[in-house]
Protein backbone atom coordinates (compact mmCIF):
# COMPACT_ATOMS: atom_id res chain seq x y z
CA UNK A 1 0.00 0.00 0.00
CA UNK A 2 1.49 3.45 -0.89
CA UNK A 3 1.84 5.92 1.68
CA UNK A 4 -1.10 7.91 0.05
CA UNK A 5 -3.18 5.55 0.30
CA UNK A 6 -5.65 5.89 3.05
CA UNK A 7 -6.28 3.27 5.57
CA UNK A 8 -9.85 1.36 5.24
CA UNK A 9 -11.73 2.79 7.96
CA UNK A 10 -13.20 0.56 10.13
CA UNK A 11 -17.07 0.09 9.53
CA UNK A 12 -18.93 1.84 12.82
CA UNK A 13 -20.19 -1.33 15.26
CA UNK A 14 -24.10 -1.15 16.18
CA UNK A 15 -25.18 -3.09 18.76
CA UNK A 16 -29.30 -3.67 19.46
CA UNK A 17 -31.43 -6.09 20.93
CA UNK A 18 -35.16 -6.99 21.50
CA UNK A 19 -36.97 -9.04 24.17
CA UNK A 20 -38.77 -12.39 23.42
CA UNK A 21 -41.69 -10.90 25.72
CA UNK A 22 -44.80 -10.86 24.07
CA UNK A 23 -45.89 -10.60 20.17
CA UNK A 24 -43.77 -7.55 18.48
CA UNK A 25 -45.51 -4.36 18.08
CA UNK A 26 -45.99 -2.01 15.09
CA UNK A 27 -43.57 0.44 18.23
CA UNK A 28 -40.85 -2.26 17.96
CA UNK A 29 -40.91 -2.19 13.99
CA UNK A 30 -40.64 1.53 13.42
CA UNK A 31 -38.67 2.43 16.65
CA UNK A 32 -36.11 -0.04 15.98
CA UNK A 33 -36.13 -3.00 13.72
CA UNK A 34 -37.04 -0.74 10.67
CA UNK A 35 -33.63 0.96 10.97
CA UNK A 36 -32.06 -2.26 12.43
CA UNK A 37 -32.37 -2.95 8.65
CA UNK A 38 -31.55 -0.34 7.13
CA UNK A 39 -28.13 -0.04 8.66
CA UNK A 40 -26.87 -3.13 7.82
CA UNK A 41 -25.45 -1.91 4.69
CA UNK A 42 -23.36 0.74 6.32
CA UNK A 43 -22.26 -0.47 9.87
CA UNK A 44 -20.97 -3.69 11.46
CA UNK A 45 -24.45 -4.55 12.86
CA UNK A 46 -25.09 -6.94 15.98
CA UNK A 47 -28.65 -7.94 16.74
CA UNK A 48 -29.66 -9.77 19.86
CA UNK A 49 -32.84 -11.91 21.35
CA UNK A 50 -32.47 -11.00 25.00
CA UNK A 51 -33.90 -13.94 26.58
CA UNK A 52 -32.00 -12.81 29.57
CA UNK A 53 -34.09 -9.41 30.04
CA UNK A 54 -37.09 -11.30 29.94
CA UNK A 55 -37.49 -13.52 32.70
CA UNK A 56 -37.13 -10.25 34.81
CA UNK A 57 -40.92 -10.49 34.76
CA UNK A 58 -42.29 -13.82 35.29
CA UNK A 59 -42.76 -15.93 31.66
CA UNK A 60 -44.54 -19.51 31.09
CA UNK A 61 -41.85 -21.56 30.09
CA UNK A 62 -43.94 -22.95 26.83
CA UNK A 63 -44.98 -20.25 25.79
CA UNK A 64 -41.28 -18.47 26.32
CA UNK A 65 -39.86 -20.78 23.88
CA UNK A 66 -42.56 -20.35 21.13
CA UNK A 67 -41.74 -16.45 21.83
CA UNK A 68 -38.00 -16.98 20.96
CA UNK A 69 -38.52 -19.00 18.40
CA UNK A 70 -41.10 -16.17 16.92
CA UNK A 71 -38.74 -13.76 17.55
CA UNK A 72 -35.73 -15.30 15.98
CA UNK A 73 -38.20 -15.70 12.71
CA UNK A 74 -39.65 -12.14 13.01
CA UNK A 75 -35.95 -10.47 12.52
CA UNK A 76 -35.16 -12.07 9.59
CA UNK A 77 -38.27 -11.74 8.35
CA UNK A 78 -37.87 -7.76 8.39
CA UNK A 79 -35.09 -8.04 6.48
CA UNK A 80 -32.16 -8.84 8.36
CA UNK A 81 -29.76 -10.43 6.37
CA UNK A 82 -26.98 -13.05 8.67
CA UNK A 83 -24.67 -12.45 6.07
CA UNK A 84 -24.79 -8.84 6.74
CA UNK A 85 -25.31 -9.15 10.43
CA UNK A 86 -24.48 -11.05 13.22
CA UNK A 87 -28.07 -12.66 14.61
CA UNK A 88 -27.92 -13.63 18.38
CA UNK A 89 -29.16 -14.93 21.21
CA UNK A 90 -28.22 -13.25 24.36
CA UNK A 91 -28.05 -16.83 26.39
CA UNK A 92 -26.06 -18.26 24.63
CA UNK A 93 -23.15 -16.09 24.84
CA UNK A 94 -22.26 -16.40 28.36
CA UNK A 95 -20.10 -13.31 28.66
CA UNK A 96 -23.03 -11.14 28.66
CA UNK A 97 -24.00 -12.22 32.15
CA UNK A 98 -20.47 -12.46 33.50
CA UNK A 99 -19.79 -8.77 32.58
CA UNK A 100 -23.45 -7.69 33.88
CA UNK A 101 -22.09 -9.51 37.26
CA UNK A 102 -19.07 -7.00 37.21
CA UNK A 103 -20.89 -4.32 36.15
CA UNK A 104 -22.91 -4.91 38.90
CA UNK A 105 -20.68 -4.29 41.52
CA UNK A 106 -19.41 -0.38 39.32
CA UNK A 107 -23.51 0.46 39.07
CA UNK A 108 -24.79 2.42 42.90
CA UNK A 109 -27.89 1.43 44.10
CA UNK A 110 -29.21 5.16 43.59
CA UNK A 111 -28.65 5.51 40.04
CA UNK A 112 -30.76 2.18 39.23
CA UNK A 113 -33.34 3.46 41.72
CA UNK A 114 -34.12 6.44 39.20
CA UNK A 115 -34.80 4.08 36.46
CA UNK A 116 -38.29 5.10 34.66
CA UNK A 117 -38.29 1.38 33.52
CA UNK A 118 -38.01 -0.30 36.93
CA UNK A 119 -40.65 2.30 38.67
CA UNK A 120 -43.12 1.43 36.26
CA UNK A 121 -42.40 -2.50 36.15
CA UNK A 122 -42.30 -2.86 39.67
CA UNK A 123 -45.62 -0.71 40.07
CA UNK A 124 -47.48 -3.38 37.26
CA UNK A 125 -45.95 -6.27 38.98
CA UNK A 126 -46.12 -5.44 42.78
CA UNK A 127 -45.96 -9.02 43.95
CA UNK A 128 -42.40 -9.72 41.72
CA UNK A 129 -39.92 -6.76 42.18
CA UNK A 130 -37.10 -8.84 41.57
CA UNK A 131 -33.65 -8.29 41.72
CA UNK A 132 -32.87 -9.15 38.09
CA UNK A 133 -35.35 -6.01 37.25
CA UNK A 134 -33.41 -3.85 39.41
CA UNK A 135 -30.25 -4.64 37.89
CA UNK A 136 -31.74 -4.93 34.18
CA UNK A 137 -29.65 -1.52 33.19
CA UNK A 138 -26.31 -2.90 34.29
CA UNK A 139 -27.25 -6.26 32.00
CA UNK A 140 -27.77 -4.22 29.09
CA UNK A 141 -25.02 -2.19 29.38
CA UNK A 142 -23.35 -5.39 29.44
CA UNK A 143 -24.94 -6.05 26.29
CA UNK A 144 -23.83 -3.02 24.34
CA UNK A 145 -19.73 -2.54 26.04
CA UNK A 146 -18.91 -6.22 25.12
CA UNK A 147 -19.00 -5.49 21.57
CA UNK A 148 -17.86 -1.80 21.61
CA UNK A 149 -20.78 -0.82 19.93
CA UNK A 150 -20.05 2.56 18.65
CA UNK A 151 -23.98 3.05 17.78
CA UNK A 152 -27.40 1.94 19.75
CA UNK A 153 -30.77 1.76 17.29
CA UNK A 154 -33.51 2.18 19.81
CA UNK A 155 -36.76 3.66 20.30
CA UNK A 156 -36.82 7.10 22.60
CA UNK A 157 -38.13 4.54 25.99
CA UNK A 158 -34.42 3.43 25.67
CA UNK A 159 -32.45 6.30 25.85
CA UNK A 160 -32.48 6.51 30.34
CA UNK A 161 -30.65 3.10 29.77
CA UNK A 162 -28.54 4.19 27.55
CA UNK A 163 -27.29 7.47 29.46
CA UNK A 164 -26.42 4.58 32.13
CA UNK A 165 -24.70 2.44 30.01
CA UNK A 166 -22.38 5.99 29.46
CA UNK A 167 -21.90 6.78 33.21
CA UNK A 168 -21.07 3.08 33.86
CA UNK A 169 -18.57 3.11 30.77
CA UNK A 170 -17.24 6.24 31.73
CA UNK A 171 -16.77 5.37 35.42
CA UNK A 172 -14.72 2.22 34.99
CA UNK A 173 -12.50 3.86 31.90
CA UNK A 174 -11.78 6.70 34.43
CA UNK A 175 -10.72 3.86 36.82
CA UNK A 176 -8.94 1.27 34.64
CA UNK A 177 -8.32 3.36 31.17
CA UNK A 178 -9.17 2.24 28.14
CA UNK A 179 -11.73 -0.17 28.37
CA UNK A 180 -14.97 0.38 26.55
CA UNK A 181 -15.87 2.50 23.42
CA UNK A 182 -18.75 5.00 24.50
CA UNK A 183 -21.95 4.32 22.77
CA UNK A 184 -24.29 6.40 21.61
CA UNK A 185 -28.44 5.88 21.28
CA UNK A 186 -29.44 6.24 17.33
CA UNK A 187 -32.96 7.46 17.69
CA UNK A 188 -35.05 7.96 14.82
CA UNK A 189 -36.62 10.97 13.66
CA UNK A 190 -39.84 8.61 12.71
CA UNK A 191 -41.65 6.31 14.55
CA UNK A 192 -39.17 6.49 18.04
CA UNK A 193 -42.39 6.75 20.04
CA UNK A 194 -45.46 5.35 18.76
CA UNK A 195 -48.46 5.26 20.96
CA UNK A 196 -51.07 3.37 22.16
CA UNK A 197 -54.27 4.00 20.04
CA UNK A 198 -56.34 3.88 22.48
CA UNK A 199 -54.66 6.24 24.80
CA UNK A 200 -52.14 8.15 22.50
CA UNK A 201 -50.32 9.95 26.27
CA UNK A 202 -48.53 6.30 26.92
CA UNK A 203 -46.33 4.08 24.62
CA UNK A 204 -47.54 1.68 22.29
CA UNK A 205 -46.84 -1.67 24.55
CA UNK A 206 -47.34 -5.42 23.76
CA UNK A 207 -48.65 -5.53 27.09
CA UNK A 208 -51.35 -3.40 26.84
CA UNK A 209 -54.55 -5.21 28.08
CA UNK A 210 -56.60 -3.79 25.53
CA UNK A 211 -55.90 -5.64 22.43
CA UNK A 212 -57.56 -2.27 20.21
CA UNK A 213 -54.32 -0.23 22.05
CA UNK A 214 -51.78 -2.10 20.05
CA UNK A 215 -50.94 -3.51 16.56
CA UNK A 216 -48.75 -7.25 15.96
CA UNK A 217 -46.17 -7.61 13.35
CA UNK A 218 -48.29 -10.49 13.28
CA UNK A 219 -51.83 -8.79 12.80
CA UNK A 220 -54.27 -9.79 9.84
CA UNK A 221 -55.19 -7.31 7.89
CA UNK A 222 -58.69 -6.95 8.52
CA UNK A 223 -57.65 -6.78 12.75
CA UNK A 224 -55.33 -3.55 11.45
CA UNK A 225 -57.84 -1.79 9.87
CA UNK A 226 -60.39 -2.04 12.47
CA UNK A 227 -57.60 -0.97 15.09
CA UNK A 228 -57.08 2.29 13.28
CA UNK A 229 -60.81 2.89 12.31
CA UNK A 230 -60.99 2.35 16.53
CA UNK A 231 -57.81 4.94 17.34
CA UNK A 232 -58.83 7.80 19.82
CA UNK A 233 -58.58 11.14 18.20
CA UNK A 234 -59.99 14.45 19.30
CA UNK A 235 -63.28 16.57 18.03
CA UNK A 236 -61.45 19.28 15.75
CA UNK A 237 -61.75 16.88 12.76
CA UNK A 238 -58.37 18.67 10.71
CA UNK A 239 -55.62 16.19 9.71
CA UNK A 240 -52.53 18.34 11.61
CA UNK A 241 -49.75 18.40 13.99
CA UNK A 242 -50.86 20.26 17.18
CA UNK A 243 -51.24 20.21 21.30
CA UNK A 244 -54.16 18.44 22.64
CA UNK A 245 -54.29 16.29 19.29
CA UNK A 246 -52.20 13.01 20.80
CA UNK A 247 -54.18 11.02 18.96
CA UNK A 248 -53.65 12.19 15.06
CA UNK A 249 -49.84 13.53 16.11
CA UNK A 250 -49.43 9.66 16.60
CA UNK A 251 -51.15 8.65 12.97
CA UNK A 252 -49.06 11.40 11.44
CA UNK A 253 -46.31 10.20 13.18
CA UNK A 254 -47.07 6.51 11.90
CA UNK A 255 -48.20 6.95 8.85
CA UNK A 256 -44.86 9.47 8.29
CA UNK A 257 -42.53 6.81 9.20
CA UNK A 258 -44.12 3.92 7.18
CA UNK A 259 -44.46 5.86 4.09
CA UNK A 260 -41.38 8.41 4.82
CA UNK A 261 -43.20 11.65 4.41
CA UNK A 262 -42.88 14.22 6.65
CA UNK A 263 -45.54 15.49 8.83
CA UNK A 264 -46.31 18.73 6.69
CA UNK A 265 -46.25 16.68 3.85
CA UNK A 266 -48.72 14.36 5.15
CA UNK A 267 -51.23 17.11 6.30
CA UNK A 268 -50.82 18.39 2.66
CA UNK A 269 -52.47 15.10 1.55
CA UNK A 270 -55.28 15.02 3.71
CA UNK A 271 -56.26 18.84 3.69
CA UNK A 272 -60.10 19.15 3.69
CA UNK A 273 -60.77 15.28 4.67
CA UNK A 274 -62.02 13.60 7.74
CA UNK A 275 -60.82 11.74 10.31
CA UNK A 276 -62.40 8.50 8.82
CA UNK A 277 -60.30 8.48 5.20
CA UNK A 278 -57.33 9.76 7.31
CA UNK A 279 -56.96 6.37 9.54
CA UNK A 280 -58.76 4.26 6.50
CA UNK A 281 -55.45 5.75 4.67
CA UNK A 282 -53.10 5.02 8.07
CA UNK A 283 -54.43 1.54 8.46
CA UNK A 284 -53.72 0.35 4.52
CA UNK A 285 -50.11 1.75 4.39
CA UNK A 286 -49.47 -0.19 8.07
CA UNK A 287 -51.40 -3.46 6.44
CA UNK A 288 -49.06 -3.24 2.85
CA UNK A 289 -45.76 -2.46 5.35
CA UNK A 290 -46.05 -5.52 7.26
CA UNK A 291 -47.84 -8.07 4.11
CA UNK A 292 -44.35 -8.82 3.17
CA UNK A 293 -43.20 -9.35 7.10
CA UNK A 294 -46.14 -11.26 7.11
CA UNK A 295 -45.59 -13.79 4.58
CA UNK A 296 -41.72 -14.07 4.87
CA UNK A 297 -42.81 -15.00 8.83
CA UNK A 298 -45.01 -17.84 7.85
CA UNK A 299 -41.78 -19.05 5.64
CA UNK A 300 -39.64 -19.24 8.11
CA UNK A 301 -41.52 -20.34 11.44
CA UNK A 302 -41.49 -23.89 10.08
CA UNK A 303 -38.05 -23.65 9.54
CA UNK A 304 -37.13 -24.32 13.14
CA UNK A 305 -33.58 -26.10 11.96
CA UNK A 306 -32.58 -22.64 9.66
CA UNK A 307 -33.34 -20.73 12.66
CA UNK A 308 -31.38 -22.85 14.96
CA UNK A 309 -28.41 -22.86 12.39
CA UNK A 310 -28.17 -18.50 11.57
CA UNK A 311 -28.42 -17.78 15.40
CA UNK A 312 -26.27 -20.15 16.13
CA UNK A 313 -23.92 -19.74 14.22
CA UNK A 314 -24.21 -15.63 14.93
CA UNK A 315 -23.96 -16.20 18.09
CA UNK A 316 -20.90 -18.13 18.40
CA UNK A 317 -19.47 -15.11 16.16
CA UNK A 318 -20.75 -12.49 18.78
CA UNK A 319 -19.06 -14.78 21.66
CA UNK A 320 -15.70 -14.56 20.07
CA UNK A 321 -16.27 -10.63 19.68
CA UNK A 322 -17.63 -10.60 23.51
CA UNK A 323 -14.97 -12.86 24.88
CA UNK A 324 -11.41 -10.61 23.95
CA UNK A 325 -13.46 -7.47 25.49
CA UNK A 326 -14.28 -9.57 28.57
CA UNK A 327 -10.67 -11.16 29.30
CA UNK A 328 -9.49 -7.40 28.88
CA UNK A 329 -11.86 -6.63 31.78
CA UNK A 330 -11.28 -9.26 33.72
CA UNK A 331 -7.24 -8.59 33.59
CA UNK A 332 -7.30 -4.97 33.88
CA UNK A 333 -9.49 -5.40 37.19
CA UNK A 334 -6.47 -7.78 38.07
CA UNK A 335 -8.44 -11.12 38.24
CA UNK A 336 -5.82 -14.00 37.23
CA UNK A 337 -6.63 -16.53 33.74
CA UNK A 338 -6.04 -19.94 34.59
CA UNK A 339 -3.84 -19.90 31.61
CA UNK A 340 -1.09 -17.93 32.75
P1 LIG B 1 -37.92 -3.86 23.94
O1 LIG B 1 -37.84 -5.32 23.73
O2 LIG B 1 -38.94 -3.34 24.90
O3 LIG B 1 -38.14 -3.11 22.58
C1 LIG B 1 -37.30 -3.34 21.46
C2 LIG B 1 -37.09 -2.03 20.71
O4 LIG B 1 -38.36 -1.48 20.31
C3 LIG B 1 -38.45 -0.13 20.73
N1 LIG B 1 -39.85 0.18 21.06
C4 LIG B 1 -40.52 1.23 20.58
N2 LIG B 1 -40.17 2.19 19.71
C5 LIG B 1 -41.09 3.11 19.39
N3 LIG B 1 -42.36 3.11 19.90
C6 LIG B 1 -42.76 2.16 20.77
N4 LIG B 1 -44.00 2.17 21.23
C7 LIG B 1 -41.82 1.16 21.13
N5 LIG B 1 -41.88 0.07 21.95
C8 LIG B 1 -40.66 -0.52 21.90
C9 LIG B 1 -37.56 -0.05 21.97
O5 LIG B 1 -37.15 1.27 22.22
C10 LIG B 1 -36.42 -0.96 21.59
O6 LIG B 1 -35.48 -0.26 20.81
N6 LIG B 1 -34.07 -3.09 27.04
C11 LIG B 1 -34.45 -3.29 25.64
C12 LIG B 1 -33.82 -4.53 25.02
C13 LIG B 1 -32.34 -4.57 25.14
C14 LIG B 1 -31.41 -3.78 24.39
C15 LIG B 1 -30.13 -4.22 24.80
C16 LIG B 1 -31.56 -2.77 23.44
C17 LIG B 1 -31.63 -5.41 25.93
N7 LIG B 1 -30.31 -5.20 25.73
C18 LIG B 1 -28.97 -3.63 24.28
C19 LIG B 1 -30.39 -2.19 22.92
C20 LIG B 1 -29.13 -2.62 23.34
C21 LIG B 1 -35.95 -3.46 25.58
O7 LIG B 1 -36.58 -3.81 26.54
O8 LIG B 1 -36.47 -3.30 24.34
Amino acid sequence: MSEQTPAPQRKKRIYSGIQPSGMLTLGNYLGALKNWKNMQEEYDCIYGVMDLHAITVRQEPAKFRQQIYTTCALLLAVGLDPQKSVLMVQSWVPAHAELAWILDCYTQFGELSRMTQFKDKSQKHPENINAGLFTYPALMAADILLYQADLVPVGADQKQHLEITRDIALRMNNLYSGLFTLPEPYIPPAGARVMSLQDPTRKMSKSDENPNAWVALLDKPEDIMRKFKRAVTDSEAKVCVGEGKEGINNLIGIYGAVTGKTAGQVEAEFEGKGYGDFKTAVGEAVVEALRPIREEYDRLINDKGYLLSVYREGSERAARLAARTLSKVQRKLGFVSPEK
